[in-house]
């Protein structure tokens, strides 16, 4: 009788383990990678928009304008694929000015104190386009270019786009190379590959200006979601939100995530000098581990969707924005309005005005040398 009833359980547990698989299976697709036309630039510019398809069926839409994510979907825990990023509707939407939704950031990420920096006894000018300094590369950065686009069908799909910026484009020395790709990876990452070489010496940060929101389709705002950094310090800023140069342990303040902890918990905390100048949270975290190694350096947790977000990256910082600029004016895709804190960026770089500040990590590049640093946003749900 006993052992009647163990055949049974173990006939019974093969068929239930089969069926499982088979359901796996039958969710799993072929990866791909189509595209279509985005619109066009006011110079009449054709504009492109490839999608880029997993196994798992996650899709990250990337435009060759300025090389902006304009949508990206990740499962929440019932395998309901929602979008998980801010973005336009169409290029129009993008044309009309955004804060940077999703797009590639160069040849500067973040600020240079009032646009100048000093490189072989040469001060060089970029455009100041945020107060007296200047933010992003200037006043036609990356994220406003025409990036040449090349789809990459290997075991997984790519899209590799590049960009030559002439020697002086936006005020900066030397004709920069530059070379970005977008690898959607079947564990339902997303790693973004950076080089850049220059025929003269000059000064690189590049990185992605993507928003998020893991509630799915833009539910609510993120300040529910919770945040863990693995950083020890942070760097405070100034009025313009230049870095003073000071590096400042976190303990004890509310830029400590060394644990998980949610966004909105200490956002509005304004006994902290910091947060009063942020506005929230607005500065570059300081990452514990200094080595230029892929490293796991941020977790999300969006608890009404159990979603997960994972950051790696070869960067000694991230710029953890929350989104305090965004003010309702900007209805984005399925007409969601994004108001304040509808989004929040982690923006993996090097430390901004760090041309200007001798003991930040060096963001000079010669000619002969190649800029390379790789980044990866991985999706998950916690069970
Ligand atoms: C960065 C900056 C913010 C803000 C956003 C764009 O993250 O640090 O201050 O300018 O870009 O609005």
């Amino acid at each position: 009788m006993k052992n009647h009833f163990t055949i049974l359980l173990i006939v019974t547990a093969t068929i239930f383990f089969q069926s499982c698989r088979d359901s796996e299976e039958r969710t799993m697709q072929t990866a791909s990678i189509t595209s279509a036309p985005f619109g066009q630039t006011a110079d009449s510019v054709a504009i492109d928009i490839y999608s880029l398809v997993n196994t798992q069926g996650m899709t990250v839409k990337i435009t060759n304008y300025g090389g902006i994510i304009v949508s990206w979907t990740a499962p929440d825990s019932t395998r309901n694929y929602e979008d998980v990023v801010l973005g336009m509707e169409n290029l129009q939407g993008y044309l009309n000015g955004v804060p940077y939704f999703g797009a590639l950031i160069g040849r500067y990420g973040n600020r240079i104190a009032k646009g100048k920096f000093t490189l072989d006894g040469t001060e060089y000018n970029i455009p100041l386009n945020n107060g007296e300094n200047a933010l992003h590369g200037g006043l036609k950065g990356f994220d406003k270019v025409v990036w040449t686009a090349q789809p990459l069908e290997e075991e997984e799909v790519g899209l590799e786009l590049s960009y030559v910026s002439d020697n002086g484009e936006e005020g900066y020395p030397g004709k920069l190379s530059v070379e970005v790709i977008y690898t959607l990876k079947n564990d339902n990452s997303l790693q973004i590959d950076y080089q850049a070489t220059t025929d003269k010496t000059t000064v690189v940060n590049l990185t992605n200006h993507t928003y998020f929101n893991l509630t799915g389709n833009v539910k609510r705002d993120i300040l529910g979601h919770e945040v863990m950094l693995a950083a020890n310090k942070f760097l405070p800023v100034d009025k313009g939100l230049i870095p003073t140069g000071e590096l400042r342990l976190v303990t004890g303040t509310p830029f400590d995530f060394t644990e998980m902890e949610s966004i909105g918990k200490r956002i509005n905390d304004t006994t902290d000098t910091q947060i009063v100048l942020g506005g929230g949270y607005d500065h570059a975290w300081v990452f514990t581990d200094e080595s230029d190694k892929l490293k796991s350096v941020a977790k999300v947790y969006e608890p009404t969707s159990k979603r997960t977000l994972e950051v790696f990256t070869t960067e000694p910082a991230l710029q953890f924005y929350s989104g305090n600029f965004l003010d309702g004016s900007l209805t984005g895709k399925n007409g969601k309005v994004y108001g304040k804190r509808y989004g929040f960026c982690l923006e993996t770089e090097h430390y901004p005005d760090a041309p200007n500040q001798p003991e930040f990590p060096n963001t000079v590049l010669l000619p002969g040398e190649t800029y390379a640093t790789t980044t990866v946003y991985k999706f998950g749900v916690r069970k």
